[in-house]
């Protein structure tokens, strides 16, 4: 690995290129990469904390920034639920190759309204809904007790919708800080950080490399 070196091309990020609103930023970012048809898109690495001050972090998938935030959906029992029970404080990191592109968030995730986890978990296609539906995330578990969890919920719902479980369900990323990283030659990276401030407006500056 200490071998491995990388490049970095492009083109690089101005202050008169950045939205004033990091949001848009981020919109603008994550449509880039839909659009260009790159790999899971939408995939973010989310870090939470412990009531230990343990962090953790999974990868998930960001379904909609909207609200003021970052939305994605889970378990609230897993061990991310239970984490941000304890502690809301998060941050999340997505990373865009071959853009050489990385947005880091620092907020708090608040769980969303159930009537928006209903209309999301109702649009899945119905083999998620029932894996979604049996499984207790984070718990060990056996193949064998999984599919026999599958086969009896298919029996029961042979067709969507399934019941949504109350333990699934959405949370939102209200966030307080966002940095937009981006690759330059000889690792002279651009990177803007926008905080939150007081009054509520965002303060952007650009930080060394
Ligand atoms: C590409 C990818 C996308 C994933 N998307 C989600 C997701 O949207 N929601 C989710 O709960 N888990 C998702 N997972 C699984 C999580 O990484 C993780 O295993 C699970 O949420 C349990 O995490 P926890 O035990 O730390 O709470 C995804 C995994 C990968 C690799």
């Amino acid at each position: 690995m200490k071998d491995v070196r990388e490049e970095y091309h492009a083109e690089g990020l101005t202050e008169a290129s950045l939205h004033n609103d990091p949001l848009e930023q981020a919109r603008r970012w994550v449509d880039e990469a839909i659009e260009a048809g790159l790999p899971l898109p939408n995939a973010m690495t989310l870090a939470t904390v412990s009531a230990q001050g343990q962090p953790s972090s999974r990868v998930v998938l960001l379904k909609g920034i909207e609200g003021g935030g970052f939305t994605f959906f889970t378990h609230y029992d897993s061990r991310k639920g239970e984490e941000i029970a304890a502690n809301p404080k998060v941050s999340f990191t997505m990373f865009w190759q071959p853009f050489d592109r990385q947005m880091i968030v620092i907020g708090e995730a608040h769980k969303v309204d159930p009537e928006e986890s209903e209309s999301y978990f109702a649009s899945r296609p119905y083999a998620s809904q029932v894996s979604a539906a049996i499984s207790p995330q984070s718990q060990p578990t056996s193949r064998e007790w999984l599919e026999e969890e599958v086969a009896r919920l298919e029996k029961e719902f042979p067709s969507a919708p399934v019941p949504r479980p109350e333990q699934w369900g959405g949370y939102r990323i209200t966030p307080s800080e966002i940095q937009f990283w981006h690759g330059r030659p000889s690792r002279l990276h651009d990177r803007f950080r926008y905080r939150r401030q007081a009054d509520g407006q965002w303060k952007r500056e650009r930080l060394a490399p």
